[in-house]
């Protein structure tokens, strides 16, 4: 049992403020949606070198795959991920229980219906054109209402809390305000109110909104509150951390349009973004340094704490996706890469090599604790790693290359098959360095597999003197 103190001397067992069971079915429903969606993206791969398995058959046609592959990462990979982490966060952070146990696993059960419907509504055709809010008109009402219960679900243990809030919650109250409105503006704006290029801004900025008020706040929420834990001792600088967090609250919203420069939105929106974009870059220094500056004398468990390696990894990719993005906003990039790989190699960076991989840490320090049962193999936890840190990395390079050679080539006016031709050998990489990473989760889901049957076995864990510290205390 773990417990705690509160402000009135009265302790707490932190344990049993949380449901276990649920954080563990909301893992098993991101993993999932994973593997569908990792089968998504290969099957684009594929089709792309001109080798599509399942041609001919018009549900599975690529481009309501890049749909299915782009909607499941971003609602079913990531959302109930995070949610998860959050489910296990907030109430020992709180020292309460979320608002109700009921209306949480309602929550969970309602999403993975919301993500469902809208995987069927896309393969049966009804997607709308709108990038990331795709889900089919019927849903987008649901959807909503579902983010407002979880709001409601989260928001009272949080605004409850005596005493200064830690900058973890700072974050998570933001994300669940700033998730909700996100989510209005960008379904609902541009299906009702506003038309032509306004609707363009507003799409511009629900879809990086999304990354950033949604995923990013809640991202950085939990290596806040995850990586002193793991490295047992305070983050570096309390007042770092929120520059940090007011400075994504005051550039971030800014930036969305920065997708859509050399467009008729006016020039001075465009040029917003620009600055903004870059000011985000400062803000991400100082947080990267806060981290850095927290790691300052324990740099070995980089090495030697599996969870804290998955999540410097990502922060070195976070690092690198954000000085990427202050080059690639200005206009004069944006020349060459606008619509090429480039911005997909971008996409997998920062969503698989900075999300993903946090996640994928967080997973591998709670399983365990979960399930009830140490790892069944340390070795296939660092094949995990391994393999998807490595292929991630390759598939972004492989992409941003192949993206600088296409814009080139679109830039030399030369007919649209030489482009095609020059991409064939970084698409030809790209199915190798998919399947290396689509290899790295099968790998996690036979350890989780074998772990559950461990459990179930009753079979007697390592003594803890004899385990290296590989997966956190
Ligand atoms: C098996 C591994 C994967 C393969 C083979 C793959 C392949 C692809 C392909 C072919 C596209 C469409 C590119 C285009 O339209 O030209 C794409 C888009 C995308 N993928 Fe993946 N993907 C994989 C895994 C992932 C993962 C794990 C994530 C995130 C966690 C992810 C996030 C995205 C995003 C955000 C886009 C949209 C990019 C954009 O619109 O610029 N992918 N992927």
């Amino acid at each position: 049992m773990s417990s705690a103190s509160l402000t009135d001397n009265r302790t707490v067992d932190v344990d049993r403020l949380v449901d276990r069971k649920l954080v563990l079915y909301f893992y098993l429903a991101s993993l999932t949606y994973l593997f569908i969606s990792m089968l998504g993206g290969l099957l684009m791969a594929f089709q792309l070198i001109r080798h599509n398995p399942l041609s001919g058959i018009e549900i599975f046609s690529p481009g309501r795959w890049r749909m299915v592959h782009t909607n499941a990462i971003a609602y079913g990979f990531l959302a109930n991920a995070l949610l998860g982490s959050m489910f296990w966060a907030v109430p020992r952070l709180t020292l309460r229980p979320v608002l109700s146990r009921l209306l949480s696993w309602f929550i969970f059960i309602a999403w993975q219906g919301v993500v469902l419907a809208t995987a069927g509504g896309i393969l049966l055709g009804q997607a709308q054109g709108l990038e990331w809010g795709e889900t089919p008109t019927w849903i987008d009402p649901v959807a909503l209402l579902g983010l407002a219960l979880v709001v409601l679900n989260f928001l009272p243990s949080i605004v409850m809390t005596k005493g200064p809030l830690y900058v973890t919650l700072w974050y998570f109250m933001a994300a669940l305000v700033w998730t909700f409105l996100t989510y209005a503006m960008g379904n609902f704006m541009p299906e009702y109110f506003v038309s032509g290029s306004a609707a363009g801004a507003v799409g511009g900025l629900f879809i990086h909104d999304l990354v950033g008020l949604f995923v990013t706040p809640i991202g950085w929420g939990l290596m806040y509150y995850f990586v002193p834990i793991l490295l047992k001792k305070p983050i570096w600088s309390h007042g770092l951390s929120l520059v940090g967090f007011w400075g994504l609250a005051f550039f971030y919203p800014l930036q969305g349009i920065h997708h859509f420069l050399y467009t008729p939105i006016p020039m001075f929106l465009q040029y917003g973004a620009v600055i903004s974009t870059i000011a985000v870059e400062l803000v991400v220094a100082s947080v990267i340094i806060n981290f850095f500056g927290t790691l300052r004398g324990s740099g070995s468990a980089f090495i030697t704490n599996l969870p804290i390696r998955w999540f410097y990894t990502g922060m070195i990719f976070y690092f690198l996706t954000c000085l990427q993005c202050a080059f690639q906003t200005t206009l004069t990039f944006q020349a060459i890469i606008h619509f090429t790989d480039w911005v997909v190699g971008h996409a997998h960076l920062v969503m698989f090599g900075v999300f993903g991989l946090w996640i994928q840490g967080i997973m591998t320090y709670l399983m365990p604790r979960l399930i009830g049962h140490e790892w069944y193999s340390r070795r296939l936890c660092e094949w995990h790693f391994w393999l998807s840190a490595i292929s991630l990395a390759a598939m972004a390079t492989d992409l941003i290359a192949g993206g600088l050679v296409q814009g080139h080539v679109w830039r030399a006016l030369l007919p649209w098959d030489v482009s095609i031709e020059a991409s064939m050998p970084f698409w030809v990489v790209r199915v190798f360095t998919g399947l290396g990473m689509f290899a790295g989760q099968i790998v996690f889901y036979v350890n989780i597999y074998r772990t559950f049957q461990l459990a179930q076995q009753g079979a007697p864990e390592a003594a803890p003197a004899a385990r290296p510290a590989l997966v956190g205390a």
